[in-house]
């Protein structure tokens, strides 16, 4: 539906359905947030397994958020959770997918899988449909090389967990028009994220600046000037952070610390980026964080 002109030649369009890519811990958050902002979603995962289980933390999620907005009103809770939940379909086939007026890309952090995705969703998606990608590191032009429709997409990155950080990112690709630039910024607003935006550069606004400070933080350890318990508790005291860089990289992933920091040196050639030993070793090991049950702490 067309609903008002913004500066540009394209009319600019509300977006009332939204296909998410990819349903594991961020796809999951992004469908939850577009559905309970009233919005039909259709979540789309190579796995039915995996849909699954983005259901049973979305039904989880969608309840912690009801009991806050309705307290101890157990039948609007109920209601707000029914509601939103059913608003999602999933599927495992992109073709359901492909009707909707933005679709999400938040697949595995791999260059070439996106670039197929994309190509793919380019070809099968209505004309005026809108496709986005959630990657923390990747450069979007490179993920969206190969597609058609370059004035129609650019970088919608959410913050883990996604129903709670307030923050949206949205990228401009080197071929957004003012018309997709606008409907991505009132989309965000209209999910309840504050928008900020930032070029095609590496890392964006966030990631660029916290990579430096986990890479600090992880050096300052190897180097043996404080435990890994002092430097947590004085950025969380002293620095006002809500966890310490060793609880946020257990909480987000040592694998995808270690590729984060990893393409922003390739990219920049800044040394504050430079491999960590520490961090390699940890993850050669298979200790990435809480979803391996052991990081830079136990979690069993
Ligand atoms: N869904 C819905 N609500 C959730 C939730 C979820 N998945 N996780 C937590 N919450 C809610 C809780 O219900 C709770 O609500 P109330 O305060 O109203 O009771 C609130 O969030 C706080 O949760 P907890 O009490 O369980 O725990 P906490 O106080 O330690 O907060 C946290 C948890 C929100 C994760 C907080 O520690 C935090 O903000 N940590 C930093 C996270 C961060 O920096 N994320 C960005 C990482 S970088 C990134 O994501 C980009 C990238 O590209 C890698
Ligand atoms: P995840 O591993 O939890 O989920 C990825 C999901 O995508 C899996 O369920 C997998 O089955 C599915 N998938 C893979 N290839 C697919 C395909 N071709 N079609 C459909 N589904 C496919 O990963 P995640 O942490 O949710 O990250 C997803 C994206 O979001 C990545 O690009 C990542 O960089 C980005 N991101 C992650 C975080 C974070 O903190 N984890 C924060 C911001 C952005």
């Amino acid at each position: 539906a067309i609903t008002r002109n913004f500066s540009s030649s394209a009319p600019q369009i509300a977006i009332k359905t939204v296909t998410v890519v990819g349903g594991g811990l961020m796809g999951s958050g992004i469908a939850q947030v577009a559905a309970q902002a009233g919005q039909n979603v259709t979540l789309v995962d190579l796995r039915p397994e995996l849909l699954d289980k983005a259901q049973k933390s979305i039904q989880n999620n969608l309840t912690r958020v009801g009991k806050k907005m309705y307290k101890d009103d157990a039948s609007k809770v109920e209601h707000f959770v029914n509601d939103s939940f059913n608003r999602i379909k999933v599927s495992t086939q992109i073709e359901d997918g492909v009707n909707a007026d933005l679709i999400i890309e938040a697949i595995v952090e791999k260059l070439d899988v996106k670039q197929e995705l994309f190509n793919k969703l380019d070809q099968l998606a209505p004309e005026h449909t809108i496709l986005a990608t959630n990657t923390s590191s990747i450069s979007i032009n490179e993920i969206g090389a190969g597609i058609k429709r370059k004035d129609r997409y650019g970088g919608l990155h959410f913050f883990n967990p996604v129903p709670v950080m307030r923050l949206l990112e949205v990228i401009k690709g080197e071929g957004i028009s003012d018309s997709t630039y606008q409907t991505m910024m009132e989309w965000g607003k209209s999910i309840g994220k504050t928008c900020i935006t930032c070029k095609d550069t590496p890392g964006f606004v966030v990631n660029r600046l916290l990579g430096p400070y986990s890479a600090e933080a992880l050096r300052m350890y190897e180097r043996g000037d404080a435990s890994k318990e002092d430097i947590d508790i004085g950025m969380k005291l002293g620095g006002g952070y809500p966890m310490g860089p060793f609880e946020l990289a257990d909480y987000t992933g040592l694998d995808t610390n270690k590729f984060a920091l990893q393409v922003m040196y390739e990219k920049t050639e800044n040394p504050v980026f430079k491999p960590i030993p520490l961090l390699n070793r940890m993850v050669a090991e298979g200790k990435l964080g809480i979803k391996t049950g052991e990081g830079f702490y136990k979690y069993k």
